[in-house]
């Protein structure tokens, strides 16, 4: 991996990853590109406008980047996917399928993010295992098993070098995430500094998986580098850092903000999916193939959370 496209770089996950491979692989090796102008440190090096599900211009884009890496991060996510499924199964499969087809024409290796959105209610939750049930409720789960079938498909059929992590919930500072059911765990810290009050769409007691970004963001890097060798689930990878749910967030934020109140109006779409999903993914297959492990646990986010959210002005995300 030494040429780089990343789709979708102005996104939550995006204005991470772009920075990092940029800091590993060099400024100019990164092409990162969006649907939509988007500022900041992503388009401190090379940038283009690209909508992902235009093969045509995702594919002049790798050629003319001589890229040899795509990582294709464009995508609707749970809760505004519940808006409009349709819509959310035509962005989410038309860009995978234009990613494939360019990297299978160009000889590049494709990373796309995967999620515990796969698990539904008849997969086991605690722990989920790496191998099991996947019959989840969502388009955006839907979405997301059929793009492991798909990068499978491609990998079995053409040999293209796919490789993928199934996320948990990422919790980070700058860029929002894109409307899921986990945005909660990013809102809660800006809440907290801003107003010391917190309305959780969630009920108290609802686990989820979660990952501080920037160990979502080495893992990514870290699967892309591994040896293939070594590798028996390309497509995807269960990854998880720790359990969180929302009461139990407020009390270690309560330790670093006094007098922080948490409320809740429980939305019944976003509960019901939350429900769905696992509260504790087993991720021993990560683990033992590439060496995965997280750095950051609950209070060691905690404090890094509260120190950038506090010193951005106030009402940036
Ligand atoms: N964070 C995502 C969502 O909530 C899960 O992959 O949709």
């Amino acid at each position: 991996m030494k040429r780089i496209v990343v789709t979708g770089a102005g996104g939550q996950i995006g204005s991470w990853l772009v920075p990092e491979l940029r800091a590993r692989y060099g400024t100019e090796n990164v092409l990162a590109t969006d649907i939509r102008e988007i500022g900041g440190e992503s388009e401190s090096g090379p940038f283009r406008v690209l909508d992902a599900t235009d093969g045509h211009a995702l594919g002049e884009a790798v050629r003319e980047h001589r890229a040899d890496a795509i990582f294709h991060l464009a995508a609707m996510l749970s809760a505004v996917g519940e808006k409009n499924p349709r819509r959310a199964w035509d962005v989410n499969m038309s860009s995978l399928l234009a990613v494939l087809g360019v990297a299978r024409e160009h000889g590049c290796s494709a990373f796309t993010p995967s999620s515990i959105a796969v698990f539904g209610p008849s997969s086991p939750k605690d722990p989920t295992p790496q191998d099991t049930v996947m019959r989840p409720e969502t388009m955006y789960g839907v979405t997301k098993v059929a793009g492991e079938l798909l990068c499978d498909y491609y990998h079995g059929r053409y040999g293209v070098d796919t490789r993928g992590l199934r996320f948990p919930g990422l919790i980070s500072y700058g860029a929002p995430p894109g409307g899921g059911t986990t945005d909660w765990a990013v809102d809660i810290y800006y809440q907290a500094v801003e107003q010391g009050l917190y309305t959780c769409f969630l009920g108290p007691d609802t686990y989820i998986d979660m990952m501080y970004m920037p160990d979502a963001v080495r893992a990514a890097i870290d699967v892309m580098e591994a040896d293939p060798d070594v590798l028996e689930h390309r497509n995807a990878f269960n990854v998880t850092a720790f359990q969180l749910a929302p009461a139990q967030l407020a009390e270690v934020i309560r330790r670093h903000v006094s007098g922080f109140e948490i409320k809740y109006d429980v939305d019944p779409v976003r509960q019901a999916i939350a429900e769905s999903w696992p509260d504790r993914i087993d991720d021993t297959a990560a683990r033992a193939e590439w060496g995965w492990a997280p750095e950051y646990d609950i209070e060691a986010m905690t404090v890094d959370m509260l120190n950038n959210v506090a010193t951005l002005p106030k009402g940036a995300t």
